[in-house]
């Protein structure tokens, strides 16, 4: 981290999706934080690289785990982190939101992080201010930092991404999670199926390159990596599943159904888990699962996403 100089110049100054980034700039962003896991796992964790700059989260919806590792991330890098609470309210979200983002490029931050319900809030702020801006989840949309540190917790666990069979279990259709692993693994050379029930299978997957299954024994079979999804009530208006108990009984991974992937398939989830929805608490927590490393990994991919856009040799007003 501190010869960061030694990693090649990243060539945007927005981090607001997957899509649009080469697969030379995620391996960039991967090395990197492999390099971030090292300072990460030292009993003195603070570094300089982005000491005197400010950082604002902006959450508009609630998040646990994304918003505390990009506090913390921001945090070992030496930068000043400001957390701006802001409850979502329902109405006026647009205009709030530009409202906000004056307010706050007028405190001159370098960096802002933003989580919104309304797909393209992050590339509207990115417009609108003159610092970085990165998205940590905008509606359905995308979510890279989500699907990077996935890459990172495939890639330090199978030594490599392309030629992996990944399957992605669940709620594809509100997820920005998928989305964004979708085209990131689709880049890097996987090859990814989609299981879902039909209600909740997005259109244009085979525009995506993704095979779709809706019976997950066919889906997980020979299977190197099992990613599943939370079931998202909250993005659902109508009834998308009879019942959560039927749900678990089709759809969620328990030790049984997991058989159909590779004996040594990684299982995986983004959090916050349903334990006993998508998942059983037997996979979970059991010997297959680094879910826990996922966690580790979101710190170290998020430290070299903003050291990477906020490099000291680029020239202001350069990239995208
Ligand atoms: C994901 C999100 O918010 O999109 N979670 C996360 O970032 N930790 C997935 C989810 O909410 O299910």
């Amino acid at each position: 981290m501190t010869e960061a100089p030694a990693f090649p110049l990243f060539p945007h100054r927005h981090l607001l999706g997957i899509k649009g980034l080469s697969p030379l700039d995620i391996e960039m962003l991967l090395d990197r934080a492999d390099a971030a896991v090292a300072v990460s796992r030292q009993p003195l964790k603070k570094l300089a690289t982005l000491r005197g700059r400010t950082q604002i989260n902006l959450f508009y919806e609630a998040s646990t785990r994304t918003q505390s590792s990009f506090e913390l991330a921001g945090k070992r890098l030496g930068a000043d982190v400001m957390n701006m609470s802001v409850a979502s309210s329902s109405t006026k979200k647009g205009e709030t939101l530009l409202d906000t983002a004056a307010t706050l490029n007028a405190m001159r931050p370098d960096i802002l992080v933003i989580r919104h319900s309304a797909a393209g809030a992050a590339a509207l702020l990115a417009q609108k201010v003159g610092c970085s801006v990165v998205n940590a989840g905008d509606g359905a949309h995308e979510h890279p930092t989500q699907a990077l540190l996935d890459a990172l917790t495939i890639r330090r666990a199978k030594g490599r991404i392309a030629g992996l069979l990944v399957a992605i279990c669940g709620d594809v259709l509100h997820s920005r999670v998928a989305r964004s692993n979708i085209i990131l693994l689709n880049a890097l050379g996987a090859r990814v199926r989609v299981v879902a029930p039909s209600t909740l299978m997005p259109t244009g997957l085979a525009q995506m390159g993704v095979e779709p299954f809706t019976v997950m024994e066919d889906g997980l079979k020979g299977a190197d990596v099992v990613m599943m999804l939370r079931l998202q009530r909250e993005r659902m208006a109508g009834s998308f599943v009879p019942s959560v108990r039927e749900y678990f009984r089709f759809y969620g991974l328990d030790a049984r159904k997991l058989k159909a992937a590779k004996e040594d398939a990684l299982v995986m989830h983004p959090g916050p888990m349903n334990r006993g929805v998508e998942i059983a608490s037997e996979v979970a927590d059991g010997p297959q699962s680094v879910i826990q490393e996922q966690v580790e990994m979101g710190v170290a991919v998020r430290m070299a996403v903003m050291e990477a856009l906020l490099d000291p040799r680029r020239n202001e007003g350069d990239g995208e």
